[in-house]
């Protein structure tokens, strides 16, 4: 006999629940992948019906689930989606829930509890479910999805991480990097892995530098008040930003199991030189204070750059570079390898030659895909040079397949049981010991100076100044006119 699924998901009337993760379970639904007669129980403080909490969740799927709502299917889904409200500090509003779980469970089930609220009330919900007994496994599983942030700083984060392991064994814990469901993320590694061309290149003697560009023309808007305390260190650098390079530059595994993948992640966060003050670039976009929430002489930085060093065999002397920021004028999140030039030039080039060294760039938003910058000789020309592009579009390669949203991949992953798309708890210290050192040496007197930066622009001018003090640009190469 097969165990059924509940997925409980605290802060149910937020935000998340509505945009992400019940039109990602829907989808799961309509695509048959969802296990059958899994349930999805929300839970909040508000006092919603289950119709309440139903029209909600059917508002949110019409809007966020890609098109592909039909009521029907619908209808059919909504049938397993129940709500308990529920005060998530009260003891006895866990054993209500409770109650109310086995009911609907009618025997033993696998359960996931999904933490999509504040991050305040992470601790003080696992502290509840285990006081309540829920945690304990039951004649199912149980398991436990926690949302960033985790922890704001080092020492939060091993406080959190103590208090989960207090109730939750490590492999029943799922810390949740929605990068790590994109799937041009998780290609990264089939295309290092499934292939054998790229692997012997990549590494200190053919690469010139790495570079990892998150930009995002989204303000701060209604977050200000979070994002103010959080800073672009913490909301995309200690958590995409370093998961993407941990992709790009781990060791390969034997196997694509969670263990194996998340030990060569660690490894090379592990391996990060400490990050020196002057390797970093930080920016706020002009207007910033004038948004809600913002402190009006706030020095939080909206835009960031580093320049790291990995101290290992394959890596050494290789400098990654990293930026992101808020309100710039493109969305794009790519990886741009750029390869060392020739040893001997044997074409003159004329002095005003555009030649730039082979660049492979990973697209990983929003136009999925790979570039390959090469050069060709000009037709007609005697040595005139000219780069070209060799692309790989998921749009055209894969027409009909449109690509999944990233918590799909990952609420299935973690029904499933299979854990190597989510963060272990030494991977959250590793890079919470590489961002802290930054945010504190930020409020000191050896702080870069904050440079504003108009919005819609590519970031603060000492951004570009920064990297071409090593005789370099920064490099994009997912269709974009120009580069910067
Ligand atoms: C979130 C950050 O984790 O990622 C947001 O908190 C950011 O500030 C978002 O906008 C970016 O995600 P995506 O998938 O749109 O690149």
């Amino acid at each position: 006999m097969t165990t059924s699924n509940t997925i409980i998901i605290f802060g149910a009337s937020g935000d998340l629940t509505q945009r992400k993760l019940v039109p990602a379970l829907f989808n799961l639904y309509r695509k048959e992948r969802l296990p059958a007669g899994t349930r999805i129980v929300g839970t909040a403080r508000r006092p919603y019906s289950n119709d309440e909490f139903r029209a909600r969740m059917r508002a949110g799927a019409e809007k966020f689930a890609g098109g592909a709502f039909d009521t029907a299917t619908w209808d059919a889904f909504a049938e397993q989606l129940w709500y308990v409200p529920g005060n998530a500090k009260t003891l006895e509003d866990y054993q209500n829930l409770d109650a109310a779980l086995r009911e609907l469970e009618d025997g033993s089930a696998n359960r996931l509890y999904y933490l999509a609220t504040a991050p305040g009330l992470f601790v003080p919900i696992i502290q509840q479910l285990g006081a309540a007994g829920m945690a304990r496994p039951d004649g199912g599983q149980r398991r436990v999805v926690i949302e960033k942030p985790f922890g704001h700083d080092l020492q939060s984060a091993r406080a959190l991480n103590a208090a989960v392991h207090a109730v939750f064994e490590e492999q029943q814990i799922y810390r949740i990097d929605h990068y790590l469901g994109k799937d041009t993320a998780q290609n990264i590694l089939f295309f290092r892995f499934a292939n054998t061309i790229f692997e012997p290149v990549w590494n200190r003697r053919y690469i010139d530098n790495v570079q990892i560009t998150v930009a995002e023309t989204v303000p701060v808007g209604q977050r200000g008040d979070f994002y103010d305390k959080a800073s672009v260190l913490r909301d995309m650098f200690q958590n995409h930003i370093l998961q993407l390079l941990s992709l790009v530059a781990m060791e390969p595994p034997a196997s694509f199991n969670a263990d194996a993948v998340r030990n060569e992640k660690v490894k090379v966060l592990s391996a990060i030189r400490p990050i020196e003050l002057p390797d970093t670039v930080r920016g706020q976009y002009r207007g910033y204070h004038d948004e809600p929430g913002v402190a009006p002489a706030s020095q939080t930085a909206t835009y960031a750059a580093l320049k790291l060093y990995i101290d290992n065999w394959r890596w050494k002397g290789v400098p990654f570079y990293l930026r992101s920021g808020k309100a710039l004028g493109h969305k794009t999140s790519e990886i741009a390898i750029q390869f060392q030039c020739p040893p001997h030039m044997m074409f003159p080039l004329p002095e005003e030659s555009d030649f730039t060294s082979n660049i492979l760039a990973m697209c990983i938003q929003p136009d999925e895909g790979m570039h390959l910058k090469f050069e060709t000789k000009v037709p007609d020309s005697m040595v005139e040079t000219r780069s070209v592009d060799m692309e790989f579009h998921y749009r055209s390669s894969f027409k009909g397949k449109p690509l999944p949203d990233a918590y799909e991949r990952l609420l299935l992953d973690a029904l499933n049981g299979d854990a190597s798309l989510f963060t272990r708890s030494d991977g959250i210290e590793r890079a919470w010991e590489l961002i802290d050192p930054i945010l504190a040496g930020w409020e000191t007197a050896a702080a870069p100076p904050l440079a504003t930066y108009e919005p819609g622009t590519w970031g603060p001018d000492v951004a570009d100044a920064f990297i071409a003090r090593d005789g370099r640009a920064w490099r994009l190469g997912c269709a974009h006119d120009g580069e910067h």
